[in-house]
């Protein structure tokens, strides 16, 4: 097992390992003695892993509440966040209460927003499912749903108490959806890291889950310790995220979060070797490594379009946009550009 201690506006723990979901109860305990727990899920992670969480908190005597969605990102929506702060209303829950989102990454920004907002604040939980949740989307405290203009668009900075990542849970997960997460591990070697690049690249990270994880996340606390709100520094962690929202969004959320990440993160390469702004050349590394853990690497869609819906992204103020660029494997930089110089840059690829 491994912990990740974080220290951002809230100081919690990350902890990782085959089985972590049997500390949920003393955990939760020790968050709140006294308090209830409503369980966030979406119906296919219900059908996997409710029962066994819910015998869990039986376990440790605490009282519970279990609120389904329909699995998806069409669920991340302000529709189903009022929904679910109306039903812990409607169960009386109150400010020392515990949410726990058991899931992905929708279910990690919906819960975690409704915890910020629900009484001004509760305590979180985060138990994520996927490997794409584990590595990224649990830690760091960024919740959101997304409005009709773009994803994301509606949310604040709310840090979990805790977070616990179960690998076994890993292991029901569909191949396409694991590989998802393999395109964040991917994006953190590019960022950071060119040892665990190559050993993505080179097919090892998953006899090597639990150690990959952490080193993840050991990257994003780092980052994120330096620059919660996303002033600066954290931004690093949106390589291949800017093009790729905008993918997702003209896909009309067809194409998966990490598809879209592997997809972007290889334009940008791309576009940064042409305009000589990579000191070597990053993209047939790259693809490499998209390829070995099966990910996409051509994008259906024309820049013009991808411009169109990426400046809509909150990446993009005052007419100015900023982009990641990798200089060489493991160091990546941010580079603001003009609207009209993005656009020129997204015709070159
Ligand atoms: N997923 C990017 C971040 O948390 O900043």
């Amino acid at each position: 097992m491994e912990t990740v201690k974080v220290n951002a506006s809230k100081k919690y723990d990350v902890i990782i390992g085959c089985d972590t979901s049997a500390l949920v109860g003393k955990k939760v305990k020790e968050l709140s003695p006294n308090g209830k727990v409503c369980v966030v899920t979406d119906d296919n992670v219900a059908a996997l892993h409710l029962d066994s969480i819910r015998d869990r908190l039986k376990e440790s005597k605490i009282k519970h509440e279990v609120f389904v969605f329909r699995h998806g990102e069409q669920s991340k929506s302000p529709k189903v966040l009022f929904e679910l702060l109306e039903f812990l209303a409607n169960k009386h829950f109150n400010r020392t209460d515990v949410l726990i989102a058991l899931g992905g990454g929708v279910t990690g920004d919906l819960t975690g927003l409704a915890a910020a907002m629900y009484m001004r604040g509760m305590y979180l939980v985060q138990m994520p499912t996927t490997l794409l949740a584990m590595v990224d989307s649990s830690v760091g405290g960024k919740t959101a749903v997304n409005l009709e203009a773009g994803k994301n668009l509606a949310g604040v900075f709310n840090q979990p108490d805790l977070v616990l990542c179960d690998t076994r849970m890993l292991g029901t997960l569909p191949r396409e959806i694991f590989c998802d997460g393999m395109a964040e591990v991917i994006k953190y070697g590019v960022i950071a890291d060119r040892r665990l690049f190559e050993l993505v690249r080179d097919g090892g990270a998953i006899i090597n889950l639990e150690k990959v994880i952490a080193r993840c996340v050991s990257i994003k606390r780092d980052i994120v310790n330096e620059d919660e709100y996303d002033n600066g520094k954290r931004q690093l962690l949106n390589f291949g995220h800017t093009l790729a929202h905008s993918l997702e969004k003209l896909s009309n959320y067809e194409i998966s979060h990490g598809s879209a990440v592997a997809m972007g993160m290889l334009m940008i390469a791309e576009i940064a070797w042409k305009n000589k702004y990579s000191t070597e050349r990053c993209q047939d590394e790259i693809i490499d490594a998209l390829l070995e853990n099966g990910l996409p690497i051509s994008c259906p869609y024309e820049p013009s379009e991808l411009y169109y819906n990426a400046v809509g992204d909150k990446k993009c103020t005052a007419g100015l946009i900023t982009i990641i660029i990798p200089e060489r494997i493991g160091r990546c930089r941010r580079l603001e550009l003009s609207l009209d110089e993005f656009r020129e840059l997204l015709k070159s690829n």
